[in-house]
């Protein structure tokens, strides 16, 4: 597929998953305890070496190369920026930038986030910014449970707390994602279509130069009870 020639993702569901509710409801209430690989928990050891221990946090999570990453710590310097991806080969693409005009305040971490989320919790860590770019959409009506918001792991994407903004150019993830979120925590979600002036990611950058929608919601977590399973 050539650049700009970008698809919408392609479903034959057109709307929130009739199933996504009762499958929220179930992670909100069943425990999740898949064992923790022992690479993911290194990784978090990385992703922490060089934070002060003061420097509100922030998670771009899934950042594929990383170039919202550098964004972000360039927009936040008094913060301390992971990018994890499950990704080495993303994680290794060349920068837009040499390595020396890199910001310090960042780091690039390989590891699943299905274990790093919980490992984070665990560590008694929560975040000021939660950054989810263009997940993977799993449009197949069968792959609802791929999804992050209908995933197992979902309770603890709420539970880290801050500003959590998701994007996706696929309107329905977006309204599921926000669905799910609001039977978490019981508060409205924002939602909305919007134009990518300068884009965070080369997702973005592709999609919009393809003409597509772009959909994003966003929830300030850090005053809400947010995420109730135990
Ligand atoms: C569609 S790409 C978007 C990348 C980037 N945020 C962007 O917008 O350019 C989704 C990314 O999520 C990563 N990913 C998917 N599942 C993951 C997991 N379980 N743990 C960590 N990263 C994951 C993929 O490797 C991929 O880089």
């Amino acid at each position: 597929m050539s650049y700009a020639n970008s698809r919408i993702p392609q479903s034959a569901q057109q709307g929130v998953h009739e199933a996504l509710a009762e499958r929220v409801r179930k992670h909100l209430t069943e425990p999740f305890r898949k064992p923790f690989a022992d690479y993911n928990r290194v990784a978090l050891q990385t992703a922490l070496a060089g934070w002060d221990g003061r420097a509100p946090l922030i998670l771009d999570a899934g950042c594929g190369v990383g170039h919202s990453t550098i964004q972000i710590a360039r927009a936040f310097p008094d913060h301390w920026v992971m990018g994890v991806d499950q990704s080495e080969d993303r994680l290794n693409r060349r920068k837009p930038y040499p390595e020396a005009l890199l910001p310090k305040n960042m780091v690039f971490v390989r590891a699943d986030l299905v274990d790093f989320w919980r490992l984070l919790d665990g560590a008694g860590l929560r975040l000021a910014r939660h950054y989810l770019l263009y997940p993977n959409p799993w449009p197949k009506i069968g792959h609802l449970g791929r999804r992050w918001h209908a995933h197992p792991v979902f309770p603890w994407i709420p539970r880290l707390g801050g500003v959590l903004e998701c994007r996706s150019n696929w309107s329905v993830y977006i309204e599921e994602f926000a669905l799910a979120l609001e039977i978490a925590c019981g508060r409205r979600v924002i939602r909305e279509a919007f134009t990518a002036e300068a884009p965070l990611t080369p997702f973005e950058r592709k999609y919009r130069d393809s003409g597509q929608a772009l959909y994003r919601l966003a929830l300030d977590l850090s005053a809400a009870d947010a995420g109730t399973k135990n």
